[in-house]
């Protein structure tokens, strides 16, 4: 029988998006830490000792910082009252506007959707309402509208201690969790994967549009094709499927995007957690390693032979790469992209360049992991959404590498140039698709501190990296200039391609921010003088622009203990003096992420995601004990006895309406 990891108190925020598994990177490139370090240790000091001279020539420290802080106030792109940062179990938005719960776990999409009961869950009803752990969250359009459309929300993965009773018992002050029924694993591949939803504003209020023609749920049992250069080679065929073209599911769709052509993209990141066994001598033995597969954090493989790798070694293959749905047609077979790459995909957020082709910038989170970007080889056409309906299968994906001067290259990732040939085991540019992370190994890309959402950003030509953190990189990968041996907080990169065309081949990088508390010196972060100590935040992750090109980011991992305050969504200036000032604007209650966030086309409403609400309570003061279905540290967003928590996607709007943050 297949050995299974042992289900006890495995809560998977700790398994999953640590992403600290055997996939570490193994190679000797330069870590992103070393090269900033490089960076930051010349500039630093020449920065340094033009302040110290200038404050001694004029005037006293006290007046510059107050100088600085009201040119940097002034400066600001966003105009909101700050919210205060801090933990409870609710949650909160700046004053002067609304945040109104919209889609929670289990809602009806369907008119025949059974209403949410969570103690009768079965796979049935799952698949006819909102799944769980909603990360993502785009918004289509219908006919023009910022006010009708569809919303595209992923669902990237299942607490079952939350989600199911009689599931934990507690033995000496910790949480056991006992092994899942196959019902329960049922529910939980059906409330993974995406919704497609119609949501109309009636009086300025977003309401869902449950018999919606084009609703739609995709789940870990949804028939996919896989195309691209992978389709049909034999390291993606399995006894279920000798074409190599058809995989059952999609599973950790984190972040994603939607394309020009206005269909939906969905990234599969962790993707090591959900197999299991033992893998048949010789075979793919390196590649799994290099993505920590297997995992084994699920319990699927025992009742699905497919996740059990000792039965189907080439099932983790037709996993982790990007899917792209084209939401018109609800019965349409979405398609994993194989020419984008496989690795931990975080999100998949693009842009058309000045020649038409199409960008998609791409992270794989994982600490020492990298950056990537895909040029399509075709050109979109605004006039003809047909024409771009297959742009996915065909273009070169790049791999970023990041140099002291500031400079950036994307080195592309195609078969049979540099090492990328027969030498180094790869026989086609499907080998070197399906080995993604061991090309850009031999590349020499530059190991990044857990690459997370990516914003090419249309209104300055400017692209945000969001760098969650990497608490691994060691005192001798930096620079004794750079006091952050641990990257625990994260940072921002920007990068501007050269001659302002998201298809160059090179460009130019900046640091945006460092992240952390500004007030504790030892952390090294580089808010500006004017953000407050509500305004700072770590673990940048998802992000997005607003239409005026404002950055807005949301974070994973603040709590009790990391930052003394929960995730939520902070307002980011990028520009002129305020460059670097943060703003609180949302936040979540305690045990979640923010996900999302997505502005609507016109800024008038911030749609956010609610990410496991209620995952932990240990740490915080006013609970103090481990959070689970029946004792758990927060009911949002119904706070009814016999309701569970409920992961939410949240509706922000103006009171009396209008733009947001103007
Ligand atoms: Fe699913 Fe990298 O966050
Ligand atoms: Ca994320
Ligand atoms: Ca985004
Ligand atoms: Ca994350």
């Amino acid at each position: 029988m297949t050995e299974h990891r042992s289900p006890d108190a495995h809560f998977r925020t700790s398994l999953l998006e640590e992403n600290d598994g055997p996939g570490a990177n193994p190679t000797d490139n330069r870590t992103m830490g070393e090269i900033i370090a490089a960076r930051f240790s010349r500039r630093g000091f020449l920065k340094g000792s033009l302040a110290v001279s200038a404050i001694a020539a004029t005037v006293s420290p006290l007046a510059l910082i107050t100088a600085d802080n009201a040119r940097a106030a002034e400066g600001s792109a966003f105009a909101f009252d700050e919210l205060e940062a801090g933990i409870d179990d609710k949650h909160h938005v700046a004053p002067g506007y609304d945040a109104d719960v919209l889609l929670r776990w289990g809602d009806p999409l369907f008119a025949d959707s059974p209403e949410f009961d969570p103690t009768k869950q079965s796979a049935e009803a799952q698949a006819r309402q909102f799944g769980y752990n909603n990360d993502y969250v785009g918004y289509i359009p219908i006919d023009g509208s910022a006010e009708h459309g569809l919303l595209v929300v992923n669902h990237e993965y299942t607490n079952p201690h939350l989600m199911f009773p009689g599931l934990v018992t507690i033995v000496d002050g910790k949480a056991k969790q006992a092994p899942l029924s196959k019902e329960q694993v049922d529910v939980e591949m059906t409330a993974h994967g995406g919704t497609i939803v119609e949501i109309r504003k009636v009086s300025g209020k977003w309401q869902v549009v449950r018999d919606g023609k084009l609703n739609r749920r995709i789940t870990s049992n949804t028939e996919i094709a896989l195309s691209g250069p992978v389709a049909g080679h034999d390291r993606v065929k399995t006894s279920a499927d000798p074409s190599g073209t058809k995989v059952i599911g999609t599973v950790n769709n984190c972040a994603g995007g939607v394309t020009p052509w206005g269909t939906y993209v969905m990234a599969e990141e962790n993707i090591h957690g959900y197999f299991s066994g033992e893998l048949p001598q010789g075979k793919e033995a390196a590649n799994y390693k290099r993505l920590g597969i297997p995992e084994g954090a699920y319990e699927w493989a025992a009742h699905y032979d497919r996740f059990d790798i000792g039965k189907e070694p080439n099932e983790p293959n037709r996993f982790g790469w990007i899917v792209e749905v084209d939401v018109q047609d609800p019965t349409s077979v979405p398609r994993k992209r194989t020419a984008m790459g496989r690795f931990k995909h975080e999100g998949a957020e693009s842009i058309v360049a000045k020649d038409g082709r199409v960008v998609f910038y791409l992270g794989d989170d994982e600490r020492f992991d990298y950056v990537y970007k895909f040029v399509t080889t075709g050109k979109f056409n605004p006039d003809d959404r047909a024409a771009n309906m297959d742009l996915l299968d065909d273009g070169t994906l790049h791999v970023a590498k990041f140099a002291d001067d500031g400079s950036v290259e994307w080195l592309p990732i195609v078969f049979g140039q540099g090492p990328l040939t027969a030498e180094n085991g790869f026989a086609s540019q499907a080998d070197v698709l399906i080995e993604t992370r061991r090309a850009a190994d031999l590349l020499g890309a530059t190991k990044m501190d857990r690459p997370e959402d990516i914003q090419p950003n249309a209104a300055n030509g400017k692209v945000y990296v969001m760098l969650t953190n990497n608490s691994k990189r060691k005192a001798d990968q930096v620079d004794a200039a750079n006091p952050r041996a641990e990257n625990a907080f994260g940072h921002i990169i920007e990068i501007v391609e050269d001659g302002g065309d998201f298809a160059a081949t090179n460009g130019k990088w900046e640091v945006l921010l460092k992240c952390g508390d500004p007030s504790v010196a030892a952390v090294g972060a580089t808010f500006s003088t004017a953000t407050t100590a509500n305004g700072w935040f770590g673990m940048p992750d998802n992000c997005a622009v607003d239409s005026a090109g404002r950055l807005w980011v949301a974070t994973d991992g603040q709590g009790p203990k990391a930052t003394g305050r929960t995730d939520g969504l902070w307002a980011v200036d990028t520009e002129g003096p305020a460059r670097a000032t943060s703003k609180l604007f949302f936040r979540v209650p305690i045990g979640a992420e923010m996900c999302g966030p997505l502005f609507a086309p016109d800024d008038q409403t911030a749609f956010v995601a609610v990410q496991h609400p209620g995952d932990g309570g240990e740490d915080w003061e006013a609970f103090g004990r481990p959070s689970y279905y029946e004792d758990l540290s927060t009911r949002w967003p119904d706070f009814k006895p016999d309701m569970p928590v409920r992961p939410a996607v949240v509706a922000i709007t103006r009171q009396g309406g209008g733009k947001i943050a103007v």
